[in-house]
């Protein structure tokens, strides 16, 4: 088995270790889902801080896919040219700079946790958000944005914003692209018979569920080079035992499908369609969910949450838990995890620090 400090190649991309940098939501924008100074700093603080991979927040295909009208986005052409700078600046570092794409769905429209996480009505500039069946979804705290059934028409436009998002993430020089299906967003939303009660093609059996997320998978493909890995998020389960929903058996089957579709690496996260969840939480808590599927799919699997300790990284890698993990919250409060880590379990890659801070290397 490998370790931590092992390098993974996928396809033509070339992987210096196991660590990445999780999505995260840093609700910086300014203006129009673009990059500001903060963005830049932030993912290049990463990089710079040993990171093997960065990937970008959950950065939206369409504007009424974000979560707040703070969140990243990459719908026009002027998102990829204000990007590429950060991933210029990601792959001097050595790491590989990935992005997350992402549509809220009915999670879309609402303030900042800092504001208080609400939904944001139209008089405070609220929009109307899309799911796949807004019959199914448990009371809102505050007022609740205005929700539209998916048409086949909004179906269609869905799937063609992921496939232009998708071409733009290219041109922005991302070597990774990462779907986001998990969480209670959109193509989660489709998944899970908690949130999806369509009787159309998009709803009712495990291939209906799973169609939307396939087929946007087949568009992202398509334009993304055959040489660059492609990741889906997934919650590998709901944590609704009481009720028809998404578990980890369904997980392992759509892993096997998405990995026939071109897919290299499914980032097993869980939860968040339903407040009723009952996650079990604690360091490793989606580490069994990623392993499961690593077992039961013919696919490469991240390991994520309540990861912290170098040690511990080391351990799901070394034992076959997981092909890479990914790192939240531990980013956040140590921006040089990646280099750290590599200290604490001598590596070699601790030489990546950079000639600038060598001086301050014990
Ligand atoms: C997140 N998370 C998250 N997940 C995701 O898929 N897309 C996103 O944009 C975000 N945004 C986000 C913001 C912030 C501030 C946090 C703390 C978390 C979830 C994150 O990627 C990760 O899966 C969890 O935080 C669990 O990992 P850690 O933090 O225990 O290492």
């Amino acid at each position: 088995m490998p370790a931590l400090f092992d390098g993974l190649s996928m396809r033509d991309c070339e992987i210096p270790n196991r660590i990445a940098v999780s999505p995260m939501c840093q609700y910086s924008c300014d203006r129009d889902g673009l990059p500001t100074e903060w963005h830049r700093v932030h993912l290049g603080s990463r990089a710079v801080g040993g990171a093997g991979i960065v990937l970008t927040e959950a950065t939206a295909v369409e504007p009424r896919g974000r979560i707040t009208g703070a969140d990243l986005g990459i719908w026009s052409d002027e998102h990829a040219a204000a990007l590429e700078p950060i991933t210029d600046f990601v792959r001097e570092q050595g790491a590989v700079p990935g992005i997350q794409l992402a549509h809220a769905g009915h999670k879309a429209s609402k303030c900042p946790p800092s504001e208080g996480n609400l939904p944001l009505s139209p008089a405070d500039g609220g929009w109307e958000t899309l799911s796949p069946s807004p019959d199914a979804y448990p009371p809102f705290r505050g007022d609740r944005p205005a929700m539209k059934r998916a048409s086949t028409d909004d179906i269609v436009d869905v799937i063609g914003a992921f496939r232009t998002a998708a071409e733009r993430s290219l041109e922005a020089g991302f070597d990774i692209a990462e779907i986001h299906a998990a969480h209670g967003y959109l193509l989660h939303e489709f998944l899970s018979p908690v949130t999806n009660r369509r009787e159309d093609e998009y709803g009712g059996s495990f291939e209906n569920r799973t169609r939307l997320l396939r087929e946007v998978t087949e568009e992202v493909r398509a334009v993304w080079p055959a040489d660059k890995p492609l990741f889906v998020r997934i919650s590998g389960t709901d944590w609704l035992e009481d009720r028809p929903s998404w578990d980890l058996e369904q997980s392992v089957r759509l892993a096997d499908d998405l990995a026939g579709l071109g897919v290299d690496l499914i980032d097993v996260s869980s939860g968040s369609v339903h407040p009723d969840q009952e996650p079990p939480g604690g360091p490793n808590f989606q580490v069994p969910l990623a392993e499961a599927i690593r077992d039961g799919a013919d696919i490469a699997v991240g390991a994520v949450g309540g990861i912290t300790e170098p040690e511990q990284a080391d351990a799901i890698v070394r034992n076959g838990r997981g092909d890479l993990v990914l790192v939240g919250r531990e980013f956040l409060q140590d921006p040089y995890f990646g280099l750290h880590a590599a200290d604490r379990l001598e590596d070699e890659s601790a030489d990546r620090w950079p000639v600038q801070y060598r001086r301050a290397v014990r």
